[in-house]
């Protein structure tokens, strides 16, 4: 857990923009009472915004909790509602993406921009879309992966696989082999779509090569299609590799692909995400709850008019990216930016010109973002004009007030709705947030917020009964929302197991929260094993085995430790076998298995030895009593430990670490 600040529960502030649509949080709480009491029927009226190709039957299918079933019956397509929609009507060509590449000139400005208008994107997905159908042979039902980096064939991709109810998993970019390798053997996806790299901070990630290790143990996938976007010549597997620009060839220009006709409950995609325990989870989204839930808080919470510029620094391949940057935005027509690398590469204001170039009108972003602006200091930002920003959120991480103040100010101006959105993977959409877009309340630096409507929130000590206010309790979901998980892929019974079993028939999120006096809810970082750095969820299993794969480790405990800029870092513990030395070459070594096993993401940031560790007598580490030690705080009951002493050792390696 990694919030260390003072919650100032009583400091409100009032945006000046769009301060008549301000609230008090009383009138909030009684007329989002009211969605919640009717919930099944406020989320009828959301869901019948949409265009389905069918009427839905059933609101809610609750014959089998939790496998909750929204609007059954009716027939819908992600990728009709995202394009065909736009196409058919004046937006046709209107701007959908402007991309820009990491690459700049001379004078500093990128070397590549391209404008995508909906007419652009629908062709080429259609294209795609007949590809993957008449080339590939896919089919409703099928799996395919998708590991690429930033650039406009990722939701082309993504888009042309919905297109035809192809369940496509997207791999973030950022992870090596191993990781990649599990997330297609879970999936048994048939197809990989990778580039012969991508650029970040100034290096060339070699996506083929990791792809191509990756490969060697994933026996479903039978044909890979390899992007070009750094032109390099990677090494082609005669048979089973063709490039895109190859296979896309002779496909026609204006080809046509009808979307399919898909169930509401039909999988969309799988995304991996990490747990307290065991390997990634495969978080499996449906069609018509999902899209409903993308629908109603793109309007409530980023509030998006046709004239706004919308900017998501999020990757695609993690779910902010999958629901705010492809999903959401596409669906409601706005003008939207995808760039590739980094925000603060080649210079430490890359985002503030980003901001002023596109004139970008809605910024959604994070707080371990924010904090390394913060560091580098206000005259990166003066330097830029930010007045075009009108609504800014942030998201990940808890966000501390000071870094909340602080971009309030530089980029907010003091008077623009700002808020930090909390929801998860496995949510789908944003569930407790303020909401400018729909009835907006007092903002307090740091809070969430309040829940948005029709969805009940609430947080419950050990016992299950509502904790007391402003007391840290666990956050709990209430009610069945559209854009819930149908399942765990291959896994239901984890499924019921790790969210609905904590607390029967309610959803735990695994966070601990606090609710105040006026109702708002301050989400203070994970109760549970997963570390939280950058905003990137990992979870200490996966950098726990990839330690043991090293040679020379017996044993390994990862626990996240506060970092002023990345929210959390991981740092590691670890037990030697007989026979090695603890110098620092080992330490390196032993670190640099862990990035290539799970990827760069998951930098060890201190490496500890140690001859014991603390465990329960029946043999589970007791992360929690090294988390304490680490962070110098009460280590609490202690009872349980086999032997008092380990908890000295992680003292002294602490102390000695140099
Ligand atoms: C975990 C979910 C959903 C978007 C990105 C993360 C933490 C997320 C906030 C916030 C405090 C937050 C929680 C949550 N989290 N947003 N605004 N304030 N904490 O998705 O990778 O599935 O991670 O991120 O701990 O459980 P994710």
């Amino acid at each position: 857990m990694s919030v260390t600040w003072a919650l100032p529960f009583d400091k409100k502030i009032k945006p000046k923009i769009g301060e008549n649509n301000v609230i008090d949080e009383k009138t909030y709480s009684e007329i989002h009472e009211k969605t919640v009491k009717n919930y099944k029927e406020f989320w009828e009226e959301v869901a019948s915004q949409l265009e389905w190709f069918r009427h839905w039957d059933k609101v809610l299918d609750e014959s089998s909790p939790p496998f909750y079933k929204w609007f059954v019956g009716g027939e819908i397509n992600a990728s009709y509602l995202t394009l065909d929609r736009h196409y058919n009507s004046w937006r046709r060509n209107k701007v959908a993406i402007i991309w820009e590449g990491e690459p700049v000139d001379e004078k500093g400005n990128p070397k590549e921009v391209k404008q995508l208008t909906y007419s652009d994107l629908y062709r080429e997905v259609n294209r795609v879309s007949y590809m993957l159908k008449e080339k590939l042979g896919l089919r409703k039902g099928d799996t395919i992966t998708i590991y690429l980096p930033m650039i406009p064939e990722l939701p082309i991709f993504m888009l042309a696989a919905a297109r035809l109810g192809i369940v496509f998993t997207v791999v973030f970019s950022g992870f090596s082999s191993d990781a990649l390798a599990t997330r297609m053997n879970d999936a048994e996806a048939k197809v990989l779509i990778t580039a012969d790299g991508g650029w970040r901070r100034g290096k060339v990630i070699d996506l083929k090569g990791i792809a191509d290790k990756a490969l060697e143990k994933t026996p479903s996938i039978k044909k890979v299609i390899v992007v070009r976007r750094i032109g390099n010549g990677v090494r082609m597997n005669e048979g089973r590799d063709i490039y895109y620009d190859e296979i896309m060839s002779d496909i026609p220009h204006n080809a046509y692909v009808e979307p399919e006709r898909l169930k509401s409950e039909d999988p969309l995609y799988i995304l991996y995400t990490s747990g307290t325990t065991g390997k990634p989870k495969g978080i499996v989204h449906d069609i018509g709850g999902y899209m409903t839930l993308l629908h109603g808080t793109m309007k409530w919470v980023f509030d998006v008019r046709d004239e706004d510029v919308y900017w998501c620094t999020a990757d695609i391949g993690w779910v902010t990216g999958h629901s705010y940057i492809v999903f959401g935005p596409l669906m409601e027509g706005v003008t939207g930016i995808i760039y590739e690398g980094a925000v603060d590469y080649p210079q430490p204001d890359r985002w503030a010109s980003i901001i002023e170039r596109y004139k970008v009108s809605i910024l959604y972003t994070s707080p371990t973002a924010i904090r390394s602006f913060m560091k580098y200091g206000e005259e990166w930002v003066k330097k830029h004009d930010m007045t075009s920003v009108r609504l800014m959120h942030s998201v990940g991480e808890p966000i501390n007030p000071e870094a909340f103040e602080w971009f309030y100010n530089q980029v907010g101006r003091n008077e623009i709705p700002f808020g930090s959105t909390w929801w998860m993977t496995e949510t789908g959409g944003i569930m407790i947030s303020n909401l400018p877009g729909y009835l907006m309340i007092p903002m307090k630096p740091g809070s969430n917020g309040m829940p948005i409507p029709g969805l009940e929130a609430d947080v419950l000590d050990d016992n299950g009964n509502p904790a007391k206010l402003e007391e840290r309790g666990y956050l709990v979901l209430k009610n069945p929302w559209p854009g819930m998980p149908l399942t765990i892929y291959k896994d239901p019974e984890r499924y019921v197991k790790v969210y609905w079993s904590k607390f029967p028939g309610i959803f735990y999120a695994g966070d601990y929260a606090v609710k105040d006096r006026d109702g708002y809810f301050w989400i203070l970082g994970r109760a549970d094993e997963v570390i939280k750095v950058s905003g990137h969820r990992l979870g200490t299993y996966e950098l726990e085995s990839a330690l043991i794969e090293h040679p020379s480790v017996a044993e390994a405990a990862v626990v996240g430790v506060s970092d002023p800029i990345k929210g959390e870092v991981p740092v590691a513990f670890v037990i030697l076998k007989q026979g090695y030395n603890a110098d620092d070459n080992l330490v390196k070594e032993i670190i640099n298995t862990v990035r290539e096993k799970v990827g760069p993401i998951a930098t060890i940031d201190k490496l500890y030895f140690v001859s014991k560790l603390p465990k329960t007598r029946s043999g589970k580490i007791m992360r929690r009593v090294v988390r304490a030690v680490t962070m110098n705080s009460e280590v609490g009951d202690i009872t349980t430990l086999e032997d008092e002493a380990s908890v000295d050792e992680i003292r002294k390696a602490i102390q000695e670490f140099k």
